[in-house]
């Protein structure tokens, strides 16, 4: 059976993390929220416990887990060779929704790295991530805690739907904040390179260190580049139902909606609600308005779509700026089909 430990009504939450934290100090599999989505845990020195999480999430075997952990300094405990510039990135945006990849000391299990030289290793900073990790004081490895290839998790419930039954707990801290995962970031060359966008933009990043690279693989889709972050190589955050994703505004939403109730399908519409409100559609949710609204909700909406009620979404697209960049690199993954504003 799975456990719930409710940190938002609840009273004694101290004892629910000390509940939690033994179990994963135990080598159980617990979820939990972090600012970006909620992760799937289990001691990341422990490759039996780390095993349990490809097994509970169906996991390929070739994508590697980060390593969470509640520090500066027990990051640097898990990784050799630190970029001057990685000191800089770590004082201004941890904790917070970044990933760097370093160079692993074999501190973590190899499952964790899935055999690659490099570890991925963040300090989230949820209070519920800290406290956990805090109690725990051994670093997690936690993926999204959703079944693999599904929208990740932003609010337990999602969680419990899929991995119930398959996990020893969930610690339900609420809805997370940033809504998308964190960026993934090289740093084992000389200038950082983004594996996968996330809540810290290229801009941001840029404040702090001159130059930022992007990794070919999410910049050019035909060419036949490998990504370097293996999870970026797999189609993820499929919906029930195939997803559209239209270039163009509400005009052109309701143009291809329009077609679509002629030909007599369901239609549901997700979209941000300066593109929802002049819509005649019957089932429409809306992202909200803001890119960071929009980055909130996501998920959440493309789960909400279900196969008893809709045969198709149709999803409008975003400037890829700021946070953009994460949410059009989630829902190009998500979308069967892109109509560009051209066709
Ligand atoms: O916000 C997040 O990052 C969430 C929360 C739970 O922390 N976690 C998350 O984990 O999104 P996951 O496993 O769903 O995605 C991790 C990504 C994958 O694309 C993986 O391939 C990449 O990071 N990654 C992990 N370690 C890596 C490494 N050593 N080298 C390259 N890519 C790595
Ligand atoms: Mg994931």
């Amino acid at each position: 059976d799975t456990k719930r430990w409710n940190l938002v009504n609840g009273n004694n939450k101290e004892e629910m993390i000390k509940e939690a934290a033994k179990l994963l100090k135990a080598g159980s599999t617990v979820a939990f929220p972090t600012e970006t989505v909620y992760g799937l845990g289990a001691d990341a020195t422990n490759e039996k416990a780390v095993a349990n999480i490809f097994q509970a999430k169906g996991r390929p075997q070739d994508n590697p887990l980060i390593a969470h952990v509640a520090t500066k300094e027990q990051l640097l405990l898990l990784v050799k060779d630190v970029p001057e510039y990685v000191n800089r990135l770590i004082d201004n945006f941890s904790p917070g929704p970044i990933t760097y990849v370093l160079p692993s000391n074999g501190t973590c299990a190899d499952n964790v790295t899935a055999g690659l030289e490099t570890v991925g290793v963040r300090i989230p900073s949820h209070p519920v991530a800290i406290a956990l990790l805090k109690e725990c004081n051994i670093p997690i490895a936690a993926p999204s805690a959703n079944i693999s290839g599904k929208p990740s998790p932003t609010a337990a419930d999602h969680v419990w739907e899929d991995l119930y039954g398959k996990i020893a707990g969930v610690v339900d801290g609420g809805p997370t904040g940033v809504g998308v995962e964190s960026t993934v970031i090289d740093c084992t060359q000389d200038i950082p390179i983004i594996l996968r966008p996330g809540g810290i933009s290229k801009e941001e990043l840029e404040e702090v260190v001159d130059k930022v690279l992007v990794d070919p693989a999410m910049l050019n889709k035909e060419e036949g580049h490998v990504p370097k972050a293996p999870g970026m190589k797999y189609q993820h955050y499929a919906p029930e139902v195939p997803l559209w994703l239209i270039e163009g505004g509400s005009e052109r939403v309701q143009r291809v909606y329009d077609e679509l109730i002629e030909e007599g399908k369901r239609v549901g519409i997700l979209a941000s609600s300066v593109t929802l409100e002049p819509l005649h559609v019957d089932q429409k949710i809306s992202l909200g308005e803001t890119l960071e609204d929009v980055a909130a909700n996501l998920y959440d909406g493309l789960r909400k779509f279900r196969q008893e009620d809709v045969d198709i979404i149709l999803c409008d697209t975003y400037p890829e700026y700021g946070i953009g960049q994460a949410i059009m690199n989630r829902l190009r993954k998500a979308a069967s089909r892109y109509i560009s504003s051209e066709e």
